[in-house]
Parts: C-alpha cells; structure tokens; sequence
C-alpha cells in the first residue's frame, strides 16, 4: 500500500444545520452488484454505485480477474461478466485497502475458482481477523496461507472443484456469509449457511435477482441459506439504493444540533441494516418517513430528522447486527441524550476498521464526555442536550465511521474539535465534508 499523508480537520461548532442531502450509494450494496455482475453472463449495469475507495478496490481485484468495468459519464457502470468459473489468474496483488468486505467476499469468489490470488490492504485491514473465512472456505477446498494471526498478506488458492458444505456461523457476520455463498456459486451440489442471528441479507436478494438457485428457510438453530452451484447468472440493471450507514450521521447530527432539520433522500431500509433508527426513536428522535418506495429490490424512504431532547437508551442486544456499524454514531446520540445509555452485546465491534468500542471511548472521553468501556460495549453518560466540552484532537485510527461520528459530535461542542485524519471518509462516503459545509457546518 502506498502510504498516505494523515489530513487533520477541525471542525467548527454548527450554528444550526437545514437542507436535503442525498447519502451515496449503499457500500454492501455496491460490492456485491459488481462482483455478480463481474460473474454474469453478458453485459450488466449499475447506477447509484457508491464511488469510494472500498468500492473501487472491489472493482480494481475484479477488473484483475478479467471483468470488463467501466464507468459512463452519465456515471452508469457497464459490466461485462465473465461467467461463473470464469474468473482469471491476476497478475498482481489484489490491493483491498481499507476494506474487509472486498477482501472477504473476493476470498470466497477464488476459493472455488482454479486460480491463486494474494490479498493485502492498509494497515487498518492488515489487523484484522481472516480465520472466520479461513475456516469455512478451507472446508470448502481452498488452499489459504495466511500471516501470523490469520492476517493479511493472504493467499489464497481456489479448489476446484470446490467441496459444498453445511456451515454454521460462529459470528454474526453478512461477509462470512457472503464469502460461503459466492464460494458456493462455483461449487458443485447445494451449499448451506446457517445464521443463527440474521445479518444484512443483501447477497441472498441479489442473487436471486441475478438468477441463481438460493433456498431460505427458518429452522430451530437459525436462518438456513441454500445455494446451487454452478450457477448461470444472467446479466442485470441494478439501482443501488442510498446506504443508511451514511444517512446515519445525517440523522445524528440534526438530532442533535439545536433548531436542525434535514431531509435525508433514498435511505436504505431493509430491515436487516434500519436498528439505528429504531435506538433513535427509542431515544424520542423525532424521524418521520416519507415517500416510502423499493429501490433495487430494497426498500427506500426519505427521512425528514428535527431536532429533539434525546434520552439514554438501553439498546437491545438484538439490534446490534442491524446496526452494527452505526454504533460510534450512536455513541454520539448518547453523548447529548438525557441520562446514561448503554450499548452492550457488541463485541464484534472490536474487529471492524479500528477497534470501535476503545476508539469511540478515548474520543469522546477526550471531548469531555463520560464513557464506561465494557469488553462487549459502552456506557455514554449524556450531556442532556448541552453542547459537550470537545476542544481535543481525537484519533481516529484509519477509521472512517470513527471521522465521520466525531465531526458530528463536533458539532455541537464548546470548543472545536479536531480530527487527527479524515482521509479514511473517503471509502465510503467522499463528499461527506463538502456536503456538512453546505448543510450549514464547516471544517477547515
Ligand atoms: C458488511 C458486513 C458487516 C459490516 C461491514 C459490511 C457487508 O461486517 O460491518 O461494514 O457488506 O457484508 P461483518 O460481516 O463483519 O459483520
């Protein structure tokens, strides 16, 4: 990876914020249109693609492996597939960044296809777990080499033909499942994915868009997930829907700054990634739909979010794979909300692109807030509306989620307080800044 220069931003206390903002487009979404489409037969297109880093990664590896992708300049992607089984040998490294998502639903895509790739990404993903695909995708026929701790550099090879299997998910994880699934797209007989806690159910819609034989069935153990393999997958038009990951912080941050009000347009909500919403209106966020439509397969709305006196909240457990990585936006929420709130059962929050259960503590501990860290989550004793001390330049750990929740917080603090690195916002979100500026908040 080639280094990148750290960008320190301090962000202005927001007078108030008003207007509509359209998020970009949804980034699981995203990859996973280019990766069918990269397998279909014929020529696919995409409109809405989010166009951050994370996603272009995941276009680069499939480009590598002889998709043809290009971008029109009506910013229409065309995508000339190369058939299931048909992936090439790349040439090179496939270069993931700062992106687990590509690299494990690419890992899966090669693990039953009868070529080699190797995986590297920043230092960020670099820390990051590999053996809950390992294992899996092993038993699948692959041959994977991994560094010390089942980290990146990984290499993997593809078995094929591939093994189908019966997984059951140790973690609640849509990647694994994802990885399992498109693995199991070139391997003969049916392979089986159980989740015993349902995650974002993006793959299972797309591909049955795309064609492919895909069986759901709720058992006592779980959501059973049957594939065929040696699918056809014949080409689509996919619109991608707007990521409510993005619209998450849109939503905080006019919670949370007096007199706000913002319409955020074409929101994601499947029911699968929409709990953020429901921990904000549990906290009395004043959040009201409109124009509810389906986007994609998906179901969309607008959200109009006002200003209100928030209330800690104990957020459900059960939540946490719909909201998984809206936490350091709710962190945030709880930093302004009227008592203590606590977030517990999600300590998978310490693996995602930094650790975000110790990030977000020494964050908003450093802008004067009261945090209690749990191995498994975090207790935020609010501010009850006040502006929060800030004046701290908090880390952010190649973390864009964490950039993005601590701007926000930024926002109604007494005191600027500065971003050690908003560089990482670019993966998932890169007009973020110029849009907060139009908004009414300014970063300098
Ligand atoms: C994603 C799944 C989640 C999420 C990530 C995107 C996906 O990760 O945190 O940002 O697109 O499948 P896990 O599968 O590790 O929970």
């Amino acid at each position: 990876m080639s280094y990148q220069a750290a960008k320190p931003l301090q962000i202005a206390p927001a007078r108030t914020l008003s207007g509509t903002v359209s998020v970009p487009g949804d980034k699981s979404i995203s990859h996973r249109a280019l990766v069918l489409a990269s397998l279909a037969v014929g020529e696919s297109s995409i409109s809405g693609l989010l166009e951050g880093d994370d996603v272009l990664a995941t276009a680069a590896a499939l480009r590598a492996m002889g998709a043809m992708i290009e971008r029109g300049d009506d910013g229409t992607w065309r995508i000339r597939g190369v058939g299931v089984g048909g992936l090439l040998q790349p040439p090179g490294a496939l270069d993931m960044g700062n992106s687990g998502t590509s690299t494990r639903l690419l890992a899966g895509l090669v693990a039953s296809h009868p070529i080699h790739a190797t995986f590297i990404g920043d230092a960020s993903l670099s820390r990051r777990p590999m053996g809950r695909i390992i294992d899996p995708l092993s038993l699948m026929g692959a041959d994977i080499t991994a560094s010390p701790g089942s980290r990146l550099p990984m290499m993997v090879g593809g078995g094929c033909p591939g093994v189908p299997i019966r997984y059951m998910l140790p973690v609640a994880s849509a990647q694994v499942k994802s990885a399992i699934l498109l693995a199991g797209l070139n391997t003969p007989g049916i392979t089986r994915v159980i989740e015993p806690v349902a995650t974002r159910d993006h793959s299972e819609r797309m591909l049955t868009g795309f064609g492919a034989e895909i069986a759901i069935e709720e058992t006592d153990r779980g959501r059973l997930i049957a594939i065929t393999g040696e699918a056809e997958l014949k080409p689509q038009h996919i619109v991608v829907p707007g990521d409510p990951s993005s619209a998450a912080f849109w939503a905080v941050a006019a919670s949370i700054v007096p007199g706000a009000a913002l319409t955020i347009r074409n929101v994601g909500l499947n029911p699968t990634r929409a709990g953020l919403f429901t921990a904000l209106r549990m906290m009395g966020a004043d959040i009201t739909e409109c124009d509810p439509r389906s986007v994609g397969g998906e179901p969309v709305a607008d959200l109009l979010v006002r200003h209100a006196s928030l209330t800690a909240v104990d957020v459900p457990p059960e939540l946490a794979p719909s909201m998984i990585d809206e936490y350091p936006a709710l962190f945030v929420a709880a930093a302004f909300a009227a008592g203590r709130s606590v977030a517990r059962g999600a300590q998978e929050l310490r693996v995602k692109e930094s650790d975000r259960i110790a990030t977000m503590a020494a964050a908003l501990g450093k802008c004067g807030v009261t945090v209690e860290e749990f191995a498994d989550g975090l207790a935020v004793t609010g501010s009850g509306g006040e502006a929060i001390a800030g004046g701290a330049t908090v880390a952010t750990h190649l973390d864009h989620r964490i950039a993005m929740a601590m701007t926000v917080a930024g926002l109604h603090a007494r005191a600027a307080v500065t971003i050690d690195d908003a560089a990482p916002v670019a993966t998932s979100y890169p007009d973020f800044f110029a849009t907060l500026a139009r908004l009414g908040g300014a970063a300098c």
